[in-house]
């Protein structure tokens, strides 16, 4: 009967291939609106235009600063490019960003973030250096131009006052003028996303997507221009940052959500937003995971009835957790161990459950987020007319990197719901900091053909 119970549980989060089609085709939809003039106001997936528009073609060089906000970590970069043979050194240091200064006001992030720059530029001996920096700010933005981004709302972990509605680039100029103590030249902000396709398409030209399932979920690629009614101009492709983030938000995929995940999101600093990422992404996954362990729990399933102090507590489970608890070589005694670190006494059968709840979880997360990108691959091959589409999908972020399924899972799904495209993942081995100078590199050449 308990077997059963469980079973009736895990079902929610099997999808079947018609559900999944029904999301690639929701999906499908949603890109479409957030291009028209007419529907993109009103768009969960903001499709929002970045103003990048070329790739590196190899000739780019210097020494340029980044800086890399957003994910798990925060660094600041030194990335030096050599022209002609392609190649990047890169120097960084990860900085700790405080719970209260996530979530304090604007003026003590950005000030913050200059003292870490601050703090980095001593380190390397550079004060007082005048160099280009590029800003990898991994939040949405609506870009007017590769200079400027307003941020949208803050998503993920962030909710500092004061920013919403405000260009990142003035704040952080603002902040280094405050300090007073050099002068940066901030040519390009850039989302994640973004610097991941960068990064990877420096080394294939046929990267023309970029992706992320790390702390959030989101998606770039590149797009004709003449099919984004907000920008001018016929010529060429832009590249456009989805923000599928938020595909759901207008309640097109709660036909799949459970309670579980309705949980989760009203658990969240941003209720009623961001849906799909929080069925998809490192962030919420181990969240999910715990509602559905309290729920077993108060069924008399797991943990011998007894809901602790510990697993009522927000974001025990991070993604590293997940990816060691699904790993294959791990034995049941060990998950039991890294459940006892958390701070959960289990039995051995109930380690057996907690692994089949992340297997659930992590595996629906994988199979949505392959239906998102095979609207994208398939959209691309339409749109050019093409009976076959070959092309390469820069990666990033921990989910992808650390979970034992994740990846494998995504691409399955991917090639089963676009048969006729061919996808290449490549993994962005530097993260976007490194696509972020070669962006700013990009710009900084037409800043000066343009003189
Ligand atoms: C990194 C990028 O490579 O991937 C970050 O440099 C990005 O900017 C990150 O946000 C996504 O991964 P995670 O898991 O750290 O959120
Ligand atoms: C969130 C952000 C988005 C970012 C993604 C991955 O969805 O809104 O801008 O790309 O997380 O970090």
């Amino acid at each position: 009967a308990q077997r059963k119970q469980i079973d009736e549980v895990l079902a929610f989060f099997r999808l079947t291939r018609e559900q999944l089609v029904g999301v690639q085709d929701k999906m499908s939809a949603e890109l479409e609106y957030g291009l028209k003039r007419t529907t993109h106001a009103l768009a969960t997936v903001k499709m929002l235009p970045t103003y990048v528009c070329g790739m590196p073609d190899g000739t780019e060089k210097g020494k340029y600063l980044a800086l890399d906000l957003g994910g798990t970590n925060f660094r600041v970069l030194l990335v030096k490019i050599r022209s002609g043979r392609r190649s990047v050194r890169m120097y960084n240091k990860i900085f700790a960003i405080p719970l209260e200064i996530m979530q304090g006001t604007g003026e003590e992030l950005f000030d913050h973030i200059v003292q870490c720059i601050a703090d980095f530029l001593d380190y390397m001996g550079l004060k007082g250096a005048q160099l280009p920096l590029g800003f990898t700010f991994s939040f949405p933005c609506r870009q007017a131009n590769i200079d400027k981004g307003t941020l949208i709302e803050w998503t993920k972990g962030f909710k500092a006052t004061d920013c919403e509605g405000e260009d990142v680039v003035d704040m952080l100029r603002e902040a280094i003028k405050r300090r007073n103590e050099f002068d940066l030249d901030i040519v390009a902000v850039v989302n994640d996303t973004v610097g991941t396709m960068m990064t990877c398409a420096y080394e294939d030209p046929n990267c023309e997507i970029g992706l992320i399932a790390g702390t959030g979920s989101n998606m770039c690629y590149m797009e004709e221009m003449r099919n984004i009614e907000l920008v001018d101009g016929d010529e060429g492709k832009m590249c456009i940052n989805t923000e599928w983030g938020g595909f759901g938000d207008n309640g097109c995929i709660d036909d799949i959500r459970t309670q579980y995940d309705v949980e989760v999101d009203e658990g969240s600093l941003n209720p009623g937003k961001q849906r799909y990422e929080k069925m998809t992404s490192g962030m919420y996954l181990g969240e999910i995971v715990r509602q559905i362990l309290i729920d077993l729990t108060k069924q008399g399933l797991l943990f011998r009835g007894q809901i602790s102090e510990r697993l009522r507590t927000r974001g025990i489970f991070e993604t590293k957790f997940l990816s060691q608890i699904e790993s294959d070589r791990l034995a049941l005694l060990q998950v039991r161990k890294i459940l006892q670190q958390l701070g959960l006494d289990s039995t051995c059968e109930d380690s057996i459950v907690v692994k089949e709840v992340c297997g659930a979880v992590s595996r629906r997360a994988a199979q949505l987020c392959g239906a998102g990108l095979a609207a994208v691959m398939e959209k691309r091959r339409q749109d050019q007319g093409l009976e076959h589409l070959k092309i390469t999908v820069g990666v990033d972020g921990t989910l992808y990197k650390l979970h034992p399924h994740f990846s494998r899972v995504l691409q399955e799904t991917v090639k089963e719901l676009a048969p006729q495209c061919d996808a290449m993942f490549m993994l962005s081995e530097d993260g976007s900091g490194k696509g972020a100078a070669l962006i700013t590199a990009v710009a900084k050449r037409m800043q000066q053909a343009r003189r």
